[in-house]
């Protein structure tokens, strides 16, 4: 099979608004042809021109045909935010933390196709066995939020802070929302990853050995978690990568209880109180249920918040003729409306918004990932440093190891 124009490596790809636009509607997203998608002005990774052309009808009967004969070898993730034609071929489907664990206890399937954006297939490759490989469909499947903190950054913020403060008083921490090289400075300076679904206990666990935490790279994660540890504000400060200190006084650093990377997830953070105000005066017995990624004047007038898996679970598990406003990513709200015809669920948010990067996941990338590993091709693997590798697993064993 030709692929040798193909780039398998990651590089961000920023979300233009054209790419944001071309998404976002009114009425449900439609998949198209990936030539078609393409049009939209996208710049996602190329493929052989015969998947290019297939009707989306077609690359679903035939993975379909194909994704049997891989049997058990193959195990494919799903992550909530994935279309539904990419959905319905995903062996396990959940948050962060659960495609986690399932890809740390998985030790029969060869190799991992993880539907979803690199961080997470970057987070199954550092937990996988040696001898297993895992894929991501198309590398250009980033997280703009995991982009907003640069390893370098990161790195060039904790050396100042190890000039400012004793480095035994602080534990960096970050969401799984990031590159490797970041959990990686983590597990070797006695930190933790976390995910939506514990960044409480994990915040918790850090302040047992110190008094102060650098919280990367989701601020409204952060700050969320940290006051409902009863963390006051300002206890908190923001350091902002691209000015001296972060932006902040010697004092403020040395002061400070939790200091929260200056990064936010552009999907969540279209949410809004006015949203849940309208939603109230529609519906006065209304559920106002939203990701801990929006921010904290969401939050706060939320009744209920939680993981992508937690949201799954409370609305499948509430009684019949409730009704549920959602703030989280419109793939899953709209599957869990459908899932739900005896309650109504919608989105807070009026604008049909996909998560631009989660989409990039068209269904003729599997085909042509499910189509190599029949010719005995393992194409788009997660290829971390070995040691980058290392110190990673390190981070995320201390979180998996928290009950
Ligand atoms: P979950 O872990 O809740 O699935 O969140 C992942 C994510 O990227 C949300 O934007
Ligand atoms: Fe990243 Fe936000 Fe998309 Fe989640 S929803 S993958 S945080 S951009």
């Amino acid at each position: 099979m030709e692929n040798t124009a193909i780039k398998n490596k990651y590089t961000a790809i920023p979300i233009t608004e054209l790419e944001q636009s071309a998404f976002c509607q009114t009425e449900k997203p439609k998949t198209e042809t990936l030539d078609v998608e393409f049009g939209s002005g996208v710049r996602w990774q190329s493929l052989p021109i015969q998947y290019m052309k297939l009707p989306p009808k077609e690359i679903e009967t035939q993975i379909h045909k194909k994704r049997a004969i891989l049997g058990q070898e193959v195990l494919i993730l799903g992550h909530h935010y994935q279309r539904d034609e990419i959905i319905q071929f995903a062996d396990i489907t959940g948050d962060s933390f659960k495609l986690a664990q399932h890809a740390a206890t998985n030790t029969e399937a060869k190799t991992v196709i993880f539907c979803g954006v690199h961080f997470m297939a970057e987070t199954a490759a550092a937990l996988a066995q040696p001898d297993q490989k895992v894929i991501l469909p198309n590398m250009t499947a980033g997280c703009s939020m995991s982009d907003m903190a640069k390893p370098e950054d990161v790195l060039e913020c904790w050396n100042n802070l190890n000039e400012i403060l004793d480095m035994s008083s602080i534990t960096p921490l970050t969401y799984m929302n990031s590159a490797a090289s970041i959990k990686s400075l983590c597990g070797e300076n006695n930190g933790y990853v976390c995910t939506s679904s514990n960044a409480a206990k994990v915040m918790e666990k850090a302040f047992e050995q110190t008094d102060k935490i650098l919280f990367l790279p989701d601020q409204h994660l952060g700050r969320n978690t940290a006051k409902t540890l009863g963390i006051p504000l300002e206890k908190m400060i923001v350091w902002n990568p691209y000015k001296d200190l972060g932006g902040n006084s010697l004092e403020k650093i040395k002061e400070s209880k939790v200091i929260l990377w200056k990064g936010h997830c552009s999907v969540h953070t279209r949410f809004n109180t006015d949203q849940i105000s309208e939603a109230r005066a529609k519906y006065p017995d209304i559920n106002i249920l939203v990701h801990p990624e929006c921010t904290m004047e969401v939050v706060d007038s939320a009744d209920y918040v939680g993981s992508t898996e937690y949201i799954r679970t409370t609305v499948g598990n509430a009684s019949k003729g409730s009704v549920w406003g959602i703030g989280t990513e419109i793939s899953m709200v709209n599957r869990l409306s459908k899932a739900n015809p005896d309650k109504t669920v919608f989105c807070l948010d009026p604008i049909v918004c996909p998560c631009s990067t989660m989409y990039r996941i068209h269904p003729a990338y599997l085909l042509w990932v499910i189509d190599n590993l029949l010719e005995g091709k393992v194409v788009n693997t997660i290829d971390l440093d070995p040691s980058i590798a290392k110190n990673s697993k390190i981070a995320l064993d201390r979180m998996l190891a928290i009950k």
